[in-house]
Order: C-alpha cells, then sequence, then structure tokens
C-alpha cells in the first residue's frame, strides 16, 4: 500500500505530528498504532470504519484522554496535555461528534465561555460581549442572535457556534468530528465555504466524515485508519475512493444497494389526510407489505415530523392512520408497537439509546418487551439475540455486558439498529437509517432492509441521501413545506425529479 508523505511545497515541519500513538480501555484496544500528521494550509480528512479509532485519536489530540504510548508533537516538540484546556491554549479547536454546547447558555455565552475566569460571568460587560459574538458570526455570514439560548438551535446552528468558538480562539488547528452528519446541501456549504477560508489564513483542518463526497470536495490529504492503526496517507489527488474503501474494510465490498425487486401484497400502512399545525399538511399515503417507501425532501421539509406522527410519538391534530386496517389512536407509540410498527428515529442519542444500559439489554429493549406478554426472555436467549443482531450489523464492542456510551458513534447507531430490527415488526419506519454509519456497513443495512421487505415487512425510510433513496426505494414521496409534493415511482425517480419537487421548481418546468 502506497503511503506517500510530504510530497511538494507543505513537505515542511507540520504542525502536528502524532506517532505511535496507543490507547486501551479496560480490555478495548482502541489505538494501537495510530499516526497522523497536519499541516498548515491543508485540509486533512481521517477516514475508517466505525470503532477503527478516530474519534479517540483526536480526543487524545485535544487533551481528553492520555495516550498509553507515543508521541504528540506541536510545533516538532513534545507535549503531554494534562487536559483540555492547554490543548485549546495551543491553538487546538475540536467539534466533537456530539454537539457540546451548554444549552442553558447564550450563544455569545458559549462562545466566550472558558475563556472568562470562572466566577466572574455576572460581571462580565454583555453588550461588548454580544457585539464581538455578532462579529464572528457575521463573519461567518450567518444570522444568529447572540442573546438566544443556545439550547434551541438547530443541529447546524449548534456546530455553526462552535465553528464560531474555533475562530475566536484564533485556532491554529482545527479538528471536525463529522461536523456534516446532521446538515443539509445549504448548510454544509457554508460550513465548507468557512472551513476553506480559515485554512487559506494558514489553520491546520482535520477532516472526519463517511461521506466520501465530502471527503473529496474538502480535503487535500486523506489518512486511512483501520483496527486501530494507520494504515495509509495519500495526496487526495493521488487516490481514488475505491482504494480508501478497500483500506479501510480490508477487503472488496458488495453492492452498495441490493435491492431485491418484490412483489408488494397487502396494504400494511395507511395515512389519510394527516396534520398538525405548522408542520404537516393534509399528508396521505400507503405502504404494502415487501415495499420500500422512501420519504423524499429538504431538510426541515417536514419527513421526520410525519412518520413521528405516525408512531405516536408526535399527536396529530387530524388525520388517521391505519396498520393492518386498525386505527391507530393519536399519540400513542404502545399501541403503534402493539400493532407490530417500529421506529428507528433520526436522533438516535436522544431517543434511542439508554446510554447506561449494556449492550445487550440496548439491543434486546424492544423485543423484552414485546416477548413479555408471552413470558421471559430468559439471560441465555437474550445474550444469543443480541450477539445475532449486532453481528449481522458488524457491530464493535469489547463486551455483550459494557454499557452503550462506550461504543463509538457509529457502533451506537448500529445497537439502535439492531433493537428494532430484532422486534421482527410488520411496519419498520426507518429515519436517516444510514447515518454516521460506515460504508462497508451501510451495504450491510441495505441488504437488511432489501431481505426484510421481501420477507413481508412494510418499509417507510426517511433518508437525506438521494442516493440511498433511488438506490433502495419503490416509491418515493416527495415533501416540500408539510406536504406532499409528488410521488415517484422507482422507475421514475431521478436525482432530477426529486430535487425539483423537492425544491417546488417543477412548478416553473
Ligand atoms: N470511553 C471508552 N470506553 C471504552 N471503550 C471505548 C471508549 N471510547 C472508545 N472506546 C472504544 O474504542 C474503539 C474506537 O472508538 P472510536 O470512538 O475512536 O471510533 P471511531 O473511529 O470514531 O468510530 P465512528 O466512525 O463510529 O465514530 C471502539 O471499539 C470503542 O468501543
Ligand atoms: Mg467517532
Amino acid at each position: 500500500m502506497g503511503a506517500t508523505e510530504q510530497t511538494g511545497p507543505e513537505a515542511a515541519r507540520p504542525i502536528v505530528a502524532l506517532t505511535g500513538v496507543a490507547k486501551r480501555f479496560g480490555a478495548v484496544r482502541a489505538l494501537s498504532d495510530a499516526r497522523l500528521e497536519l499541516h498548515a494550509g491543508e485540509a486533512h480528512a481521517l477516514v475508517g470504519e466505525n470503532g477503527a479509532g478516530k474519534s479517540t485519536l483526536i480526543k487524545i489530540l485535544a487533551g481528553l484522554y492520555r495516550p498509553d504510548a507515543g508521541s504528540v508533537e506541536i510545533d516538532g516538540r513534545p507535549v503531554a496535555f494534562a487536559g483540555t484546556a492547554e490543548a485549546k491554549a495551543a491553538g487546538i479547536a475540536v467539534i466533537y461528534q456530539e454537539p457540546a454546547l451548554f444549552g442553558d447558555l447564550t450563544v455569545a455565552e458559549n462562545l466566550f465561555v472558558g475563556r472568562q475566569p470562572k466566577g466572574r460571568f455576572g460581571l462580565i460587560d454583555r453588550a461588548e460581549m454580544n457585539r464581538r459574538a455578532a462579529a464572528l458570526l457575521e463573519r461567518l455570514g450567518v444570522r444568529l442572535d447572540p442573546d438566544r439560548p443556545a439550547g434551541g438551535l438547530s443541529i447546524a446552528d449548534q456546530q455553526i457556534v462552535e465553528i464560531a468558538g474555533a475562530i475566536a480562539l484564533d485556532a491554529r488547528v482545527l479538528v471536525m468530528d463529522e461536523p456534516t452528519a446532521a446538515l443539509s446541501g445549504v448548510e454544509v456549504e457554508r460550513l465548507f465555504g468557512v472551513v476553506r477560508s480559515l485554512r487559506d489564513d494558514g489553520a491546520a483542518v482535520l477532516f472526519i466524515s463517511h461521506r466520501f463526497d465530502e471527503v473529496e470536495a474538502l480535503c487535500q490529504r486523506v489518512t486511512v485508519m483501520r483496527d486501530g492503526a494507520h494504515v495509509s496517507t495519500d495526496r487526495m489527488d493521488e487516490v481514488t475512493v475505491e482504494q480508501l474503501v478497500r483500506r479501510m474494510v480490508g477487503r472488496e465490498l458488495g453492492a452498495m444497494f441490493p435491492k431485491r425487486e418484490v412483489e408488494p401484497g397487502e396494504t400494511v400502512l395507511e395515512v389519510e389526510g394527516l396534520s398538525r399545525a405548522g408542520i404537516c399538511r393534509d399528508v396521505g399515503f400507503t405502504v404494502r407489505a415487501g415495499e420500500i417507501v422512501a420519504l423524499a425532501g429538504l431538510v426541515g421539509a417536514g419527513r421526520s415530523e410525519v412518520v413521528q406522527a405516525v408512531f405516536g410519538i408526535e399527536p396529530r391534530d387530524t388525520g388517521t392512520v391505519r396498520v393492518d386496517g386498525r386505527t391507530l389512536p393519536s399519540g400513542s407509540p404502545r399501541a403503534a408497537m402493539r400493532a407490530g410498527v417500529a421506529l428507528v428515529p433520526e436522533d438516535r442519542r436522544l431517543q434511542g439509546l439508554l446510554l447506561d444500559l449494556s449492550v445487550m439489554r440496548n439491543a434486546t429493549l424492544v423485543r423484552r418487551g414485546r416477548l413479555s406478554r408471552f413470558g421471559f426472555l430468559t439471560g441465555g436467549a437474550e445474550r444469543r439475540e443480541a450477539a445475532e443482531w449486532t453481528a449481522r450489523l458488524s457491530t464493535k464492542y469489547g463486551r455483550l455486558t459494557d454499557p452503550a456510551a462506550t461504543l463509538s458513534g457509529g457502533n451506537q447507531q448500529k445497537v439502535v439498529l439492531a433493537k428494532w430490527l430484532a422486534a421482527n415488526p410488520r411496519l419498520l419506519i426507518v429515519d436517516e437509517p444510514t447515518r454516521g454509519i460506515d460504508v462497508a456497513t451501510k451495504a450491510e443495512v441495505h441488504r437488511l432492509l432489501s431481505e426484510l421487505a421481501a420477507d413481508g415487512v412494510a418499509i417507510l425510510m426517511v433518508s437525506s441521501e438521494l442516493l440511498e433513496v433511488l438506490g433502495m426505494a419503490d416509491r418515493v414521496l416527495v415533501m416540500r413545506e408539510g406536504r406532499i409534493a409528488g410521488e415517484l415511482s422507482r422507475a421514475e425517480a431521478t436525482e432530477e425529479s426529486v430535487m425539483l419537487l423537492a425544491t417546488g421548481q417543477e412548478a416553473a418546468a
């Protein structure tokens, strides 16, 4: 595997050099021989499967964890950060996979927290603080009230605030761990514009992502990690995505969208006239057994809200939802589950996972609920069930009894998927089923969905990944501003036809 390093003019000394880094958590070896070099004026991608050790490596750089072995050098000098404050002082700003703002503080307070001596908060000049915050946000081209509590912001805006914080620090090194996982296309563009200008001003950028189109658009260099170790580092223009993927997974990948043709059966889900003030209006559709129906549209079009109303997490003002001909009461997930409906929610950290419970308990949570009507799921059966589903999704963890909180971001997602797949649903609703999941497992999730449909399960999928929609759906319902703007058959659905409906430009065309 050709590892070309330090070619061209940027062969100067790196700002950051991590060498031979190792880190264990109990029995789990998160890092064994990690290596990374970041250069001024360059965006560097770090890619690898879920659990490869990417987040752990940057937490070491951020001073959050101490390495067991290896060296961290800044400007050629070895450092041993005792905490995140020291890393910050060295000019390293990190935007973590999980947004880390204080919800109760305002945007401006979040931007300047930590750089104000403790205890003096009530005494600082708020007007001046808000002015400086507004100036920072303006540099990012965003309109955000600095006096607003951060807790009410969208994920995208929270990320922008974190980036503004990095700029306020005059960071020389900006690290972003999957910053785009919750962003729409426009927001990603805005973020990339900011990152490019920071990079061109001489900052070193590290970008972690499972989206290769973004990696290619932003980065000049790319490092692949596998099983906690360095595999390769190349100039982006000297390597193909296929090569990167092969190095990540250590084998050839099968088809990304292994869609099976299924003759749809009886109608399982019927939604009629579903409305909720300010959210959605007069939404109606059906999903038949064996069918995969996708809800497409821009972020904010109301897709997640519709599936949440169907499942009963959100109430509905008007409209009916029927499963197998039986009407579901509004606002009762319990009734939906009893009717055989499963929902894999979009925000899995908040809605899908009990972080303190073990991997095993999480994976069998729904199943146990359903089985408790007939009897107990014995310890052995629970273990077998959890082991089977987590293995089918190539979930990486130490022991089944480890708390879910210790899993990598992508592996937490897989546990949530396992939990609902194990429940053997009649109607499976998946909201962004492959967000944060690595490329090899994405293909695996698609294969599972396809198999479930072939077994007669009705599947309703919300996805912002157009290729996933086009690759997997039998029918595509495109939402715009809370309504269904149009329906496309598998044959009619193309990137163009979906986007036209999603943006409302088909009316003009
Ligand atoms: N605090 C912790 N305690 C125990 N194990 C941990 C802890 N943090 C990480 N691990 C383990 O270390 C390994 C690497 O995790 P890490 O979060 O670095 O992966 P990642 O490459 O960022 O994956 P993803 O793409 O899913 O975010 C995983 O097996 C994970 O379970
Ligand atoms: Mg991670």
